[in-house]
C-alpha cells in the first residue's frame, strides 16, 4: 500500500524532486557494505554470449552486464566520459576497467553515494562528483560519451535533464540511456529523448534480458537480504531490488512495465 502510494506520488516532479535524494542518502549511509556496488535489475544477453569477468567481480554479474553491453554501443575506449546517477559507482568503475574510456566522471545526487564510490572504488581516472542531473557542473562540450541507467526516472524534469546532457556532451558525443517506465509511459522517455534535439540511433526493448537477469539473480540476492537487512524492512527491500516474483518482475513479464535503452547523437 505504502509502496503504491509513493509510486502514485512519483508522477508529480516536485515530488520526485524532494522524495529521492533522502532514500539514495539513507541506504548508502545506512548500509556501507564494501561489497554491494550497483542498484539496478541488471541484463542478461539472450544471444548466447559470456562476458568474462575477474572473480571479484563475478557476484554482481548481471548488474554489471547492463552497463557493459548498453556501454559497447558507444564506442567508449580512449574517451571522456560522464555518468549521472552512478548509485554506488559499480558501473562507473566497471566501464573504467573493462571498457577503458580515458577518463570517467560518476555524479549522483546522493553525497553519501559519492563518498561511498570515492572510498570503495579507486581506479585511475574514474572520480564521483555530487550534482543534480537537471544542473550539471560542468562546462559545456566536455565529455565523448554520457550513459544514464536506471535513474532518470527519479529526475524532477527529465527534458530539463536531456538539454544538459546535451550541452556537455561533445558535437558527435554519445548518450547511452536505459530505464523503466510504464508501459504507457516508454513512449514519453523516448519523445523527451528525440525532443532534446539529439538524433537518435538506436533503441532496443530490453525488457526480456532483464526479466531474465532477475530470475538469474534472485537466489542471491534474497540470500543477501537475509543477512543484511533489518528483519522489518526484508520484504520493502526484496520489491526494491527486484527478486523473482517482485512486482517488477511480474509487471516487466506481463507488459506493465517497459525497460529500453536507447543510443543517442549530439549531431
Ligand atoms: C536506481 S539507482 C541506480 C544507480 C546506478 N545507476 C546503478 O545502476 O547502480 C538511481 C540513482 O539515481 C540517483 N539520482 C536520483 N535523482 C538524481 C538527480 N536529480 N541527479 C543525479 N542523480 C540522481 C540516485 O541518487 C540513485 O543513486
Amino acid at each position: 500500500m505504502i509502496a503504491k502510494v509513493f509510486l502514485a506520488l512519483c508522477q508529480i516532479p516536485v515530488f520526485r524532486r524532494i522524495a529521492w535524494k533522502p532514500i539514495y542518502e539513507y541506504l548508502a549511509k545506512k548500509y556501507r557494505l564494501e561489497d554491494w556496488h550497483f542498484m539496478n535489475y541488471g541484463y542478461e544477453p539472450l544471444d548466447g554470449s559470456h562476458l568474462e569477468l575477474k572473480p571479484e567481480d563475478e557476484p554482481e554479474r548481471y548488474a554489471a552486464q547492463l552497463y557493459h553491453y548498453l556501454a559497447l554501443e558507444g564506442n567508449v575506449k580512449g574517451k571522456d566520459m560522464l555518468e549521472v546517477g552512478s548509485g554506488r559507482g559499480g558501473g562507473a568503475s566497471h566501464i573504467k576497467r573493462y571498457l577503458e574510456p580515458k577518463t570517467m566522471v560518476g555524479l549522483d545526487l546522493a553525497q553519501n553515494a559519492v563518498d561511498f564510490s570515492n572510498e570503495v572504488h579507486q581506479v585511475e581516472g574514474l572520480s564521483y562528483v555530487q550534482g543534480n542531473a537537471e544542473k550539471l557542473p560542468f562546462s559545456d562540450n566536455s565529455f565523448d560519451v554520457a550513459i544514464n541507467v536506471e535513474s532518470c526516472h527519479a529526475y524532477g524534469s527529465v527534458d530539463i535533464f536531456f538539454q544538459e546532457i546535451k550541452r556537455v556532451l561533445r558535437p558527435g558525443g554519445i548518450l547511452l540511456c536505459t530505464d523503466i517506465r510504464l508501459n504507457e509511459k516508454i513512449d514519453i522517455l523516448e519523445q523527451q529523448l528525440i525532443n532534446s534535439g539529439m538524433t537518435m540511433v538506436s533503441k532496443k526493448d530490453i525488457a526480456p534480458n532483464v526479466v531474465k537477469a532477475i530470475e538469474l539473480d534472485s537466489d542471491r540476492k534474497e540470500k543477501r537480504i537475509v543477512t543484511d537487512i533489518d528483519e522489518n524492512f526484508a520484504k520493502a527491500f526484496a520489491e526494491f531490488a527486484g527478486v523473482a516474483g517482485s512486482k517488477i518482475h511480474t509487471d516487466l513479464m506481463s507488459g506493465v512495465r517497459a525497460y529500453k535503452w536507447f543510443v543517442m547523437r549530439n549531431d
